[in-house]
């Protein structure tokens, strides 16, 4: 059964703020204990009271306290730590003064077949609240990716922006793999008692679908509950680019340009210039998902485990050492080719793209200790001497000079426009 995850964009949002901004020193530390709101939702009688939380309606104390579990450690990681806006605070108000409340989750059984669990808000209290099918209660990845829209609605300036909605499963997907399993969660899973989990990551979609769209909306096709790591990545900044880094949250939110319909990309690429170009960011994304070299022991481990079943069949050959991209398999909007290279000679490797619109190629060579180097190959040419026991691997994002106004729900054509490239390899075939 699909599982879906469902949020609802509003309409007809009120008010945009004024807001001078509030310095930290100028706001009380939020209370220990949220206090209710009855109003949030549908409400109800049976009731069991958190810190930050209340639930309704759960079938049993033990189920309520094991639903709540994950999502305080959540709060704990994201609010506490990384300094996400509250969900216990209105959007329709800048202030982190306060009040602050309880989110309200909801056991319901009124979900539809295919629905585990959404998301609902009350625009008029600026407030969302749980509604979480009996089955999935005390399932940690399903309640925590409900969490990470409350949180983006409490972040606000995401709300009713049409090409930001399909990145909302993207970002919820982050939270809960985040929460699971990253590093980044360890002391606030370890604080709260709680145990890591299992990775979300599908290394079968997000690399042997890496030509989709960077996020694709498209239905039954598309990649945007998998092209979470792409959060992985811009969080752990192992490249070190000013502007990435924990800070992207909430910067990606509160650095939205008001009511534009920018995409996040847009918001990126504000936040690494001048020193760092977003076409260089995403370029270097998909050369690090070669190898998945994020400092992310859990997607390693899945990578090293369904690395066999990744179809890398992306180029055919033509004559002279030259290959031409498949058409079907052609990196898309901020998409990309990841293509594993075996040596053939003494490791003297040239490589020389060629395409007729902007991209960015890398050559991602993993040693045998795991440490990987990256060969940026400028205008698609250059090279680099592998050594016996190195892993070699080819990657070309179609990085467009110039960012689209795309909403993954409804592709353009440019969104979905395939770079047509040819390449030429010395020293190397394809595996
Ligand atoms: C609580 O409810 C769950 C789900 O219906 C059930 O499996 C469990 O046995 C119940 N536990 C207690 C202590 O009643
Ligand atoms: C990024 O910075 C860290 C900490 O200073 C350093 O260890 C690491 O080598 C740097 N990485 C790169 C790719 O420059």
């Amino acid at each position: 059964m699909q599982r879906l995850l469902a949020i609802t964009l509003t309409s007809g949002l009120a008010a945009s703020a004024t807001a001078a901004a509030l310095t930290p020193a100028a706001v009380a530390a939020p209370p220990d204990n949220f206090q209710a709101n009855t109003a949030v939702g549908p409400g109800g009688s049976k009731y069991k009271d958190y810190p930050h939380f209340r639930v309704y309606n759960a079938q049993n104390d033990t189920v309520a306290d094991n639903c709540v579990r994950p999502l305080e450690a959540a709060y704990q990681c994201f609010v506490v730590d990384l300094h996400w806006r509250s969900p216990g605070l209105s959007y329709n108000s800048e202030s982190e003064a306060g009040p602050y409340y309880k989110l309200n989750i909801y056991r319901t059984d009124n979900l539809g077949a295919n629905t585990a669990a959404n998301t609902g808000l009350d625009t008029r209290a600026g407030l969302a609240f749980l509604n979480v099918g009996s089955p999935y209660m005390t399932d940690p990845g399903t309640v925590v990716h409900e969490f990470g829209h409350a949180m983006t609605y409490a972040a606000h300036w995401w709300i009713d922006q049409t090409r930001t909605g399909a990145w909302w499963e993207t970002i919820a997907n982050w939270v809960a793999d985040t929460y699971l399993t990253d590093p980044v969660c360890e002391s606030a899973r370890k604080r709260t008692n709680v145990a890591s989990g299992n990775t979300i990551f599908q290394p079968k979609k997000v690399i042997g679908d890496s030509y989709l769209p960077i996020v694709d909306g498209s239905r039954g096709t598309g990649n945007y509950y998998e092209a979470w790591p792409f959060f992985t990545f811009l969080v752990h900044n192992l490249d070190n680019y000013t502007g990435l880094g924990i800070d992207i949250f909430p910067n990606i939110w509160t650095k939205y340009k008001r009511n534009s319909d920018e995409t996040p990309l847009h918001v990126l690429e504000r936040l690494v210039a001048p020193s760092t170009r977003i076409q260089t960011v995403v370029g270097r994304y998909w050369a690090r998902m070669a190898h998945v070299d994020l400092a992310h022991p859990k997607m390693q481990a899945a990578f090293q485990s369904q690395r066999r079943n990744i179809n890398y069949a992306n180029l055919d050959t033509l004559s002279g050492g030259n290959y031409r991209v498949k058409s079907a398999r052609a990196p898309r909007y901020m998409g990309a080719n990841i293509i594993p290279l075996k040596v053939t000679g003494s490791g003297a490797v040239i490589v020389t793209v060629k395409a007729s619109s902007g991209f960015t190629a890398t050559l991602a060579i993993k040693a045998a200790n795991g440490q990987v180097r990256y060969i940026d190959l400028p205008k698609g040419a250059g090279g680099a001497t592998i050594a016996s026991g190195e892993e070699t691997t080819l990657v070309v994002a179609n990085t467009p000079d110039q960012l689209l106004l795309f909403d993954p729900f409804k592709l353009s054509a440019e969104a979905t426009k395939g770079l047509d490239y040819q390449v030429q390899l010395t020293g190397v075939t394809p595996v």
